[in-house]
């Protein structure tokens, strides 16, 4: 059995941790650093370097009242919304392509892109025992992300999937929707290391999009704007020609929260503390950290990417994410104090 902190450990700053403020000071130094600009490296979620911050103890009880409050407001909403009528029974399980299944500590994480899913799914290796190391940051990025790695819901048959579905310690994490679509967008069109998207979807963007194209930009689909995109996502035309991109595509769609009862529902915004609380769970067997992050705020950031978009597009790429910002309680103001709770 597992240890929980003891009271005083449960408070978030106790007086007598004044020994820390050097550290504290650090981290303020690092933010500032950090945090500025669009080209900034705030978009790299994936490169979190040692801190010295991974020492610090949450505040349990106050994270699973968080928890319970998340998982309360998934089921008003689901039951408004009429989505929670069957559980899991009748969902096609072969389409849960995003829920990872770790047979052998007997959890599921049902990965979301751009919500710190490379740390995890780098925890995970060493969670199953296919990784010779217990620090994750020494997992090159490359090695867990192809398909093969993984064994998601959808390679099992139904009976397999429900028993899993059924027993398993279950958990997801979610970022608020106009972050993890700018974040996307950076990472995918403005900055990205290759050209994969840029010619699978950006020549299409700016041929729709764009009044008098280069050439060059109808061949290469290179410097998609962020309004551009903006366009392609809330034209209904995109979907019916192809469905979304899992980068985009809308969180629940990926995770299905309506219909799957998840143990832990974390998020981006308070990712080093969820993080710990998943992983403190005595369900899991093996101590690994979750790789020390700072919080960045990119909410300016992503604010001046939104400020570029018209109003009238930003109300209909609200509705687009509607569910995804009403389930997971996101506020549409990025910087908005409840976005954590
Ligand atoms: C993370 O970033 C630092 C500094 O920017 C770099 O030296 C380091 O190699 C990066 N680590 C990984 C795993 O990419
Ligand atoms: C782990 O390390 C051992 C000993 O160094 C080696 O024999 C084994 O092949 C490694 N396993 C993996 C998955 O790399
Ligand atoms: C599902 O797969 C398991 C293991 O391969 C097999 O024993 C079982 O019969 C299968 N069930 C169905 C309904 O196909």
């Amino acid at each position: 059995m597992q240890r929980l902190p003891s009271v005083q450990a449960m408070q978030r700053y106790p007086v007598k941790h004044f020994f820390l403020f050097p550290f504290f000071f650090l981290f303020v130094f690092i933010v500032v650093q950090f945090s500025s600009g669009p080209n900034s490296k705030s978009y790299d979620i994936c490169n979190s370097s040692a801190t010295g911050l991974s020492e610090l103890k949450y505040n349990l009880k106050g994270l699973l009242e968080i928890q319970n409050n998340r998982k309360k407001r998934l089921t008003d909403i689901c039951y408004d919304v009429n989505r929670n009528l069957l559980g899991f029974y009748g969902l096609n399980t072969r389409k849960l392509d995003h829920i990872i299944s770790v047979d052998q500590q007997h959890l599921l994480y049902c990965y979301v892109p751009k919500v710190a899913c490379t740390n995890w799914k780098r925890i995970l290796m060493i969670l199953s025992g296919n990784a010779n190391t217990s620090d994750p940051l020494s997992i090159v990025a490359n090695e867990v992300h192809p398909r093969h790695v993984w064994q998601t819901l959808a390679d099992f048959n139904t009976s397999e999937s429900q028993t899993r579905l059924n027993n398993y310690y279950k958990f997801m994490f979610v970022r608020h929707p106009f972050e993890r679509l700018v974040s996307a967008y950076v990472n995918k069109f403005h900055k990205s290391y290759t050209d994969y998207f840029q010619i699978k979807y950006g020549r299409e963007i700016v041929k729709n999009y764009r009044t008098n194209p280069e050439k060059e930009a109808l061949a290469r689909g290179h410097d998609v704007t962020f309004s551009e995109f903006v366009q392609y996502l809330i034209d209904p035309k995109s979907r019916e020609r192809r469905p979304f991109d899992e980068h985009w595509r809308p969180m629940h769609e990926l995770c299905e929260p309506c219909r799957i009862k998840y143990d832990i529902i974390g998020k981006y915004e308070t990712l080093n503390e969820d993080s710990w609380l998943v992983l403190e769970d005595p369900r899991i067997d093996q101590k690994v950290k979750f790789p020390p992050g700072l919080k960045k705020s990119t909410a300016s950031v992503v604010k001046s990417y939104l400020s570029q978009i018209p109003e009238s597009h930003l109300i209909k790429l609200y509705y687009l994410y509607e569910l995804d910002f009403k389930l997971f309680r996101y506020d549409f103001d990025v910087e908005s104090d409840t976005n954590g709770l």
